[in-house]
């Protein structure tokens, strides 16, 4: 007796996944031409899926949905899928009109950028800090934590939620009244990525545009550390209003300023001024006597020979670490000692943009 043999081809392969459904447009994934490509050889198979947008929040469990689905095919003993993000002109076809590349941040009013020279010296402490007494004075505020070399702010925020996806779009979260989006999103399955030169600026624009914020007085946005490439493509991505570059006393971190200041200067993103972090420490026990560990004086002279503002100065404090440490920032409690040290460098920030026009 003879078997049927059933002849392996991409009209099967496209066969077995028509069933599968994208989660947010409820469709199959077949009909949307979401499945890219498909390459057979012998018993095995890869298929190519383009999700909408870079940093769906599906990608991994509809890679696994395929990949299942792959393996019931008669005759199929390995398969492969690789997940893509669509091009501009595909999501076009499929959602009728686009959005345009910053559609999402149309109703974004301020955006400020929190930078530095050098990592660790408290970017992401003055960004989620600002962020939330920012929305303490009443202004609609997000962050961004564009940092995808270390995303901190999602710990720092206390989350470990992953967005949803609407039409395409990406929806930030929302903690302490501050809407919060990750580039940790990206990343996917929280594995370190190794971003490379050009696929770090086309995934991050890519990105960008697509994260719905909605209404908003200020984004606060954590920019990556250094004085090269990586801030920069942030920085020239999104229109941004001021850029706070943190430091601390010590010498090297303030010739990474230098550069810093210089770097942004150069491209014409204006800076708003300087935050200098880990200034001092209060003494036990006394109200007024401080200890200058890294000298003195540093934020000052950079400031004046930039002739910027510096925004204020941050002591060392243990509980601006808990803050960050246990996801409940420090002002939080708006009646401690560094909710009025982040209350005076908001406001030395709002002066400085209420100056330009
Ligand atoms: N003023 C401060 N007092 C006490 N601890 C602080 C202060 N500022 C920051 N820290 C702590 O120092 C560490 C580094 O701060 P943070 O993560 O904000 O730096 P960063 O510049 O964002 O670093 P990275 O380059 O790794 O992203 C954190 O543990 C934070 O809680
Ligand atoms: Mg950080």
């Amino acid at each position: 007796m003879m078997t049927e043999k059933v002849t392996l081809n991409a009209d099967v392969v496209l066969d077995a996944l028509k069933d599968i459904r994208d989660r947010e447009l409820e469709k199959s994934i077949v009909e949307l031409g979401m499945i890219q490509q498909v390459e057979l050889a012998d018993k095995a198979v890869r298929v190519t899926v383009a999700v909408t947008m870079a940093g769906c929040p599906y990608r991994d469990e509809l890679k696994e949905e395929v990949r299942a689905a792959l393996l019931k095919i008669p005759g199929i003993d390995v398969a492969k899928v690789i997940i893509t993000t669509m091009t501009s002109e595909q999501r076009a076809r499929i959602f009728g009109n686009a959005p345009s590349e910053m559609e999402g941040m149309k109703d974004v009013k301020n955006v400020v950028a929190v930078a530095s020279g050098k990592g660790g010296v408290g970017k992401s402490t003055v960004s989620v800090n600002l962020a939330v007494t920012l929305a303490a004075k009443g202004f609609k505020t997000g962050i961004l934590d564009a940092d995808m070399h270390g995303p901190d702010i999602p710990m720092m925020m206390g989350t470990a939620e992953r967005p949803l996806g609407s039409r395409g779009m990406l929806l930030p979260l929302e903690r302490y009244g501050v809407k919060l989006m990750s580039t940790a999103t990206l990343a996917g399955d929280g594995t370190p990525v190794i971003w490379r030169g050009p696929l770090i600026n086309k995934a991050i624009k890519e990105f960008l545009g697509h994260v719905d914020w909605g209404e908003l007085d200020y984004l606060v946005v954590d920019l990556p550390p250094g004085t090269g490439d990586a801030p920069l493509t942030v920085a020239s991505t999104i229109r941004i209003k001021g850029v706070i570059v943190v430091t601390t006393p010590q010498k090297v971190a303030l010739e990474d300023v230098r550069r810093s200041i210089a770097l942004f200067k150069t491209h014409d993103v204006p800076v708003a001024g300087i935050v200098e972090n880990m200034s001092y420490l209060k003494l036990p026990g006394s109200d007024n006597e401080i200890l200058e560990i890294f000298g003195s004086g540093g934020g000052e002279k950079i400031a004046k020979a930039f002739r910027l503002p510096l925004l204020g100065k941050i002591p060392l404090d243990p509980s601006i670490r808990e803050g960050g440490d246990s996801g409940r920032p420090v002002t939080l409690d708006r009646d401690s000692e560094a909710a009025r040290v982040f209350d005076k460098i908001t406001e030395n920030f709002l002066e400085w943009a209420d100056r330009q026009h």
